[in-house]
């Protein structure tokens, strides 16, 4: 096993080739990542919480028709002239820094073979120190005072090196939704030590209700297991199963983390997050307000 403890996150991967076909027809010829929340797209949260978190490279695995993605971290200067010659500075500025945000790299997953072959796919550009991974359908919010959750994940690497995965208590009839961990605790509040862990397991066969949420830190030993993957559930290659397989050379660890995620993949949990983020912007939680009134008094 190769140390990078104490080596700095620099790259967060993101997987984006999926279909999301849980959000059709809206994302019929857009990607799932582009679906908006409020104003800026899924992904757009999801690269803010990396760069906030020390990461200044994004690694998106793309696919076909996912190029939408890279021209939104682009600049687009006729639309930043434009707006500057309609006396619109502050879009234009706002257009511009998204380009600015973080250097974008992509690579293609030619089929979709699952979230193992995905961060697999991303080997040339990651091999070289402990990189994150956010899987944008999970947006995480966390308050002001507290750090955003990729952020909390790698503060586990820096102090102990290994893998890490966010973890949240779910209901056990829940658990074939998610990777469950078998775990003990550290001394480390929130912190528990991996023992085992199988992608969706039925509820009787889950090793406990602690599932992993969209949030990784991976060192770059995690390559050569994925390409000793067998295709694990689903028939597709799980990141997972990898993790389980480095268990034999390091430590895993799995962070309770602080904050709330939204599940944006599907169109329930979407408008709850709507809903959620709303109600913290005093324009728009008056908007809510008024619609609520309006439908209580039968319109
Ligand atoms: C993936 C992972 C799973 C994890 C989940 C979190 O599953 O394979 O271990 O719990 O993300 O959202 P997917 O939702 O892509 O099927």
């Amino acid at each position: 096993m190769t140390s990078t403890k104490g080596r700095h996150v620099e790259k967060c991967l993101f997987p984006v080739a999926g279909m999301g076909t849980r959000f059709l027809p809206a994302t019929k010829d857009i990607p799932k990542e582009m679906v908006p929340l409020i104003d800026r797209p899924l992904i757009h949260y999801g690269v803010d919480e990396a760069v906030a978190s020390g990461c200044r490279d994004v690694v998106l695995v793309t696919s076909r028709g996912k190029q939408s993605i890279e021209d939104y971290f682009d600049r687009s200067l006729d639309l930043e002239r434009t707006l500057a010659e309609r006396g619109k500075k502050e879009l234009a500025e706002l257009v511009k820094s998204i380009a600015g945000k973080a250097r974008v790299l992509s690579v293609r997953q030619a089929e979709p073979l699952g979230l193992g072959h995905a961060v697999l796919c991303g080997e040339a550009l990651c091999k070289y120190g402990p990189f994150g991974v956010i899987l944008p359908d999970d947006v995480m919010i966390t308050g002001e005072d507290t750090p955003p959750v990729l952020a909390q994940l790698v503060r586990v690497h820096e102090t102990y090196g290994g893998n890490v995965v966010a973890l949240e208590k779910v209901p056990r009839q829940q658990t074939s939704r998610y990777g469950i961990v078998d775990v003990e605790p550290t001394g480390d509040p929130g912190l528990f030590a991996v023992r085992d862990l199988v992608e969706k397991p039925e509820p009787e066969k889950a090793p406990s209700e602690y599932a992993i949420m969209g949030r990784y830190v991976l060192t770059p030993d995690i390559f050569k297991h994925l390409k000793n993957l067998e295709k694990g559930a689903g028939g597709e290659y799980q990141l997972t199963d990898a993790m389980k397989s480095a268990l034999d050379d390091q430590p895993l660890w799995g962070y309770v983390y602080s904050g709330r995620r939204y599940d944006c993949g599907t169109r329930e949990s979407w408008i709850r997050a709507t809903v959620a983020l709303a109600l913290e912007q005093d324009d728009l939680r008056a908007i809510i307000e008024e619609e609520l009134d309006l439908y209580a008094k039968g319109r």
